[in-house]
């Protein structure tokens, strides 16, 4: 896959790109990532990207004159899917990581200061936001994006992790532990610990049900449940109201 991101702060990627599972999945050639600074393509003399908006208001805004120039000078613009980083998209989440990691092509751009001329939505397929929050700019939002991404490209991570991660299913991950055993009073649930794979499977899927009904009550209406589970979300109700 190859990933162009748009920014005025390049500087901002030179970790995100160098550590981690990110780095060796650009080492071992799954994904090709670029970061292009937008600010080359002001037609400004002094390379301003920003002005003030029409009809007044606070701060100032990115101009769409670069970024657009920017866009069509990257190979393949036509066909990548362009995306840009906005409180005011779609929410970003697991399936839409899903979907996006079925591309070949990424483009993403960063805003920054009061956002970006709304002329951009011509040269743009998508808005995302990564949550009901205010970001100082794109560049925090493009990572995170990226990052859920890469790790679902094939050869960037073993695909078990991958399997049994929250939000398949619209079901949280079960509580998990490692050594050691006991640690302050607190110990590790025995079933886990006894070589029985059969309640370990059980103990793991209840786990997960009740966190998920604790956490994200929202992902259980979507979920796939047995009889069985209604049984057990039964009462989990049952003792929420006692
Ligand atoms: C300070 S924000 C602009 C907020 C805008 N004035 C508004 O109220 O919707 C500047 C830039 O940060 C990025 N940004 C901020 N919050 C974000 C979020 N929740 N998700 C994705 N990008 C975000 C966007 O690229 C945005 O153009």
């Amino acid at each position: 896959m190859k990933i162009d991101i748009l920014t005025l702060f390049p500087e901002m990627f030179s970790g995100f790109v160098s550590s981690s599972i990110i780095k060796r999945a650009i080492e071992k050639g799954v994904v090709d990532i670029r970061v292009i600074d937008y600010r080359d393509y002001s037609t400004d003399k002094h390379h301003k990207v920003d002005d003030t908006i029409y009809g007044g208001g606070a701060g100032m805004l990115i101009s769409v004159v670069p970024i657009a120039n920017c866009l069509k000078d990257i190979d393949g613009y036509k066909c990548a899917k362009k995306i840009i980083t906005s409180p005011t998209g779609a929410t970003f989440n697991q399936a839409k990581a899903k979907e996006l990691a079925q591309e070949e092509h990424i483009i993403i751009v960063c805003g920054h200061y009061e956002g970006i001329d709304a002329r951009i939505n011509n040269y743009i397929d998508e808005e995302i936001s990564i949550g009901d929050y205010i970001l100082t700019g794109g560049e925090v939002a493009s990572m995170a994006m990226v990052d859920s991404i890469v790790r679902l490209l094939p050869g960037a991570i073993t695909s078990e992790s991958i399997e049994d991660e929250s939000f398949n299913d619209n079901m949280l991950e079960y509580d998990q532990f490692t050594k050691p055993v006991s640690f302050d009073g607190y110990d590790v649930p025995f079933v886990l610990t006894n070589g029985n794979h059969e309640e370990i499977k059980k103990w793991r899927h209840f786990n997960s049900l009740a966190k998920t009904y604790k956490n994200r009550p929202d992902l259980i209406n979507e979920a796939k449940l047995s009889k069985e589970d209604k049984e057990y979300l039964a009462t989990l109700q049952k003792d929420k109201l006692s």
